[in-house]
């Protein structure tokens, strides 16, 4: 095949910089797309200059990332005006003579990042392009070769330098998918949860997931389903089970802190129709994730979830400390399931087995895992044999704490009765409780009366709600 490699640069979002690489990799990946670094990718500058041998792949790339902000095919790359000027001039005119001809519009625009330059600036810096021989004409709305001078003043808005640390010139291609971040806001969402996830991560999520249009996708730990959204946007059929019955119902208190009551219609079949996705939607289930619930053949292309940490929400499972419980039968069709604990570790080791046992060979399985500072390891991160760990980014929470997106890939058919290796970090619930000075006792109490209190409200608000 005839290929050519050319220059581009690839300019990203200040915003989520740890997941930058995963994402660009995972889609490289998933979209068969070759590359070559003409510099090392680092996340300390926005920006990558890198090849590619067709202009479709960047912008294939570009039309799934929501790192990137834009990609430009690279005239030209040099520390100062000048160096660029004689770095332009000495491109063959082979190079850009398609996008000079008289039936061409063209403009040229300039940008700067982390200084501020006045319109005169620009134009000044717009003029000394007018050796290019354009024969067509100006058109500022809707070019059809929109060019781009770039000044790159570092990252640190309060301190910039007074010259620039380097310019770029060069030839728009595509931007990013970033505007998407604004289309699903959780502000105009019709139904969200405490714990919903923000548009931007579940997107980065989905991903990481490499989500391709016919995939089957699971969230285990559905909540308001906010993970199913990104996913079905990728045009994945979507599935969710979640352990509050209320929540899959719409039923639980309303999150939105002027809201008094829940809107009849709230639930995640809705959102996904306000959304356009309804055809995306397979069915979301009630269901205690400890136990079994899936037909042994179940395969799903991916699993991403956000399970939980036991600070907003509970980690619990369906259980009871008494032994020989038993309920009468006049109880059972009102009754609610006690629950006990879901130990933190205890938890992964389950998602690990039962993403290595439902996922295809190559599906992935993308998860959270929340962790303070101070303990992490690579090597205390939960683990399957059957499960390779491919990506794994940190998003910082505060000064202690910390989660981290982790990637696993399933690369063999799990052994029956083979043990996954149980996470070594400390269990992050606990340590949140213990450093907050909570005794356990004071937390079971807490937590008892939160169960009592969802108990007595379930009872009360939901008589007509079957499980
Ligand atoms: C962090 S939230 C998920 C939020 C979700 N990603 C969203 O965007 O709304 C974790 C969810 O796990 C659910 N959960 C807790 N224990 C569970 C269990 N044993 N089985 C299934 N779901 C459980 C909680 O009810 C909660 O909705």
């Amino acid at each position: 095949m005839n290929s050519t490699w050319k220059r581009y640069l690839v300019y990203f979002a200040q915003e989520h910089v740890n997941f930058r690489f995963a994402e660009i990799e995972s889609l490289l990946s998933v979209f068969h797309i070759p590359v070559r670094f003409l510099e090392k990718p680092t996340d300390l500058q926005p920006y990558w200059i890198v090849e590619f041998n067709k202009e479709e792949d960047v912008k294939l790339l570009a039309s799934r990332s929501l790192s990137i902000r834009y990609c430009l095919e690279l005239w030209g790359h040099a520390k100062s005006m000048e160096d660029l000027h004689r770095d332009i001039k000495t491109l063959p005119t082979a190079f850009f003579e398609d996008h000079l001809q008289p039936n061409r519009t063209f403009k040229i625009a300039v940008q700067s990042f982390c200084k501020h330059l006045t319109q005169a600036d620009k134009v000044t810096k717009i003029q000394t392009f007018s050796y290019l021989p354009f024969k067509g004409q100006v058109n500022l709305n809707n070019p059809d070769t929109h060019l781009l001078y770039l000044e790159y003043y570092g990252t640190d808005s309060n301190d910039p330098p007074e010259e620039p640390y380097c310019v770029f010139f060069g030839r728009w291609i595509s931007a990013g998918f970033r505007q998407l971040i604004r289309e699903l806001s959780l502000k105009t969402r019709k139904f969200i949860g405490n714990t919903s996830m923000d548009p931007q991560l579940s997107l980065l999520m989905a991903n990481q997931a490499q989500v391709k249009p016919g995939d089957f996708v699971l969230d285990p730990f559905v909540g308001s389903g906010s993970l199913l959204v990104a996913a079905a946007y990728f045009g994945g059929y979507v599935i969710g089970s979640d352990i509050d019955y209320l929540m899959l119902h719409g039923k639980s208190r309303p999150s939105r802190i002027k809201q008094k009551k829940r809107d009849e219609n709230e639930s995640i079949k809705a959102n996904m129709e306000q959304y356009g996705l309804q055809d995306k939607y397979v069915d979301v289930l009630v269901n205690d994730f400890s136990t079994q619930f899936f037909r042994d053949d179940t395969r799903f292309d991916s699993i991403i979830t956000d399970p939980p940490y036991g600070i907003r929400e509970a980690t619990e499972k369906v259980g009871i400390h008494k032994d020989n419980y038993t309920i009468e039968e006049r109880h059972l069709p009102t009754h609610i399931p006690a629950k006990v604990e879901y130990q933190f570790s205890k938890l992964y080791q389950d998602l690990l087995a039962f993403s290595a046992k439902h996922l295809k060979i190559r599906g992935r399985l993308v998860c959270w895992f929340p962790v303070f500072r101070e303990d992490y390891s690579d090597e205390g991160l939960p683990s399957h044999l059957s499960m390779k760990l491919v990506a794994n980014s940190e998003q910082v929470l505060s000064k202690y704490t910390s989660r981290r997106l982790l990637t696993f890939e399933k690369i063999e058919e799990p052994i029956d009765g083979q043990c996954n290796g149980i996470n070594t970090i400390a269990d992050f619930r606990n340590k949140y409780y213990r450093t907050r000075n909570e005794t356990r006792r004071e937390r079971r109490t807490k937590e008892a009366g939160i169960r009592e209190q969802n108990r007595l409200e379930a009872l009360q608000r939901n008589k007509n709600v079957v499980n």
